[in-house]
């Protein structure tokens, strides 16, 4: 199953990928003009639905662009849409809102109504091995995109520098790239955040740092708090790679998944950290545990 057979939602119209169409002169097309979301289901639930619209909504906002369905209707289309799409399992949604079909021009006024696309396609997990033996990352030669340049806060379909990054990454034979921001410090990977365990304690770039607030990040948090570790944001560098005991990245796609590499450097012992492994059970349990259906009333 391919990408290409995915069912997506196009205003409200639902097809095949391969029917589906949007217009050349959509300023999403021609410029990355919009904001998306990824999202993905546990149960067939969207997982952190609310968390999703409320960073779209946020992210729309930074570009003065009005999302013009309520949460509700946005709801009730991610339902339409991964309907029939892997039954028996789980599904990926991507929720996209484009500035819409206009004159070339950079006015929004040109493109009075936004373009609204999902497209839903059967989750695939990253493969176990992943989870169980970590995986290998590199630090990017290109850095991320400066805050007040293109808000890396904002999840844009503007994502040239996430792709350069992670083309860096592909050359290198690496699972993912770790950028750093404009002031040399880590900030996040090219389409996950980055976290690192020292004596116990769990850091992560704080959002000064410049990248995404991601959904997953901010559970870690609530998941890290259940389990009695604790995770707080802290200022990292390139030099303190080699000097903490784990490395992890999550996102909703990947949850929480070992780095045991960076570059030729291992981290830590150079196998995945036991609070890593702790944490991804701990994030699955919980996710497991808010998607459940309510038991059948007994009769
Ligand atoms: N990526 N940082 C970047 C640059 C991202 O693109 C993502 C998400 C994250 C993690 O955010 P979250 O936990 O909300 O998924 C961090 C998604 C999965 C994507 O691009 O499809």
């Amino acid at each position: 199953m391919s990408t290409l057979d995915a069912t997506v939602n196009v205003n409200g119209r639902i097809t095949t990928a391969a029917e589906a169409t949007v217009s050349v002169l959509d300023h999403g097309f021609l410029f990355g003009d919009g904001v998306y979301e990824t999202l993905r289901t546990y149960h067939r639930q969207p997982f952190l639905l609310d968390a999703h619209l409320r960073r779209l909504r946020a992210s729309a906002d930074r570009l003065a662009l009005a999302v013009p369905l309520g949460d509700d209707v946005l709801a009730e289309r991610l339902r339409a849409t991964m309907d029939g799409v892997n039954p028996a399992g789980e599904v990926t949604l991507r929720l996209l809102v484009t500035r819409g079909v206009g004159d070339l021009t950079y006015d929004p006024a040109a493109c009075p109504t936004p373009t609204i696309v999902i497209i839903a396609r059967p989750h695939e997990a990253p493969p176990a091995a992943v989870f169980r033996d970590g995986v290998t990352t590199v630090v990017a030669s290109v850095i991320r995109n400066h805050p007040r340049s293109l808000d890396p806060g904002i999840k844009s379909n503007n994502l040239l520098n996430n792709v350069l990054a992670m083309q860096e990454a592909i050359r290198q034979g690496a699972y993912e790239a770790i950028l750093l921001n404009h002031r040399g410090e880590l900030a996040e990977c090219s389409q996950s955040n980055l976290f690192a365990v020292r004596d116990g304690t769990v850091l992560t770039p704080p959002l000064d740092a410049g990248l995404l607030e991601g959904v997953t990040r901010n559970f870690l948090f609530d998941v890290g708090s259940a389990l009695a570790i604790p995770v707080r944001e802290e200022v990292l560098r390139p030099a303190d790679l080699a000097r903490v005991d784990e490395l992890f990245l999550t996102s909703t796609t990947r949850e929480v998944i070992p780095i045991t590499r960076v570059g030729d450097t291992p981290v830590g012992t150079g196998r995945p950290g036991e609070i890593t492994a702790r944490l991804l059970a701990g994030f699955r349990a919980r996710a497991e545990q808010l998607t459940r259906p309510a038991a059948a009333p007994h009769a």
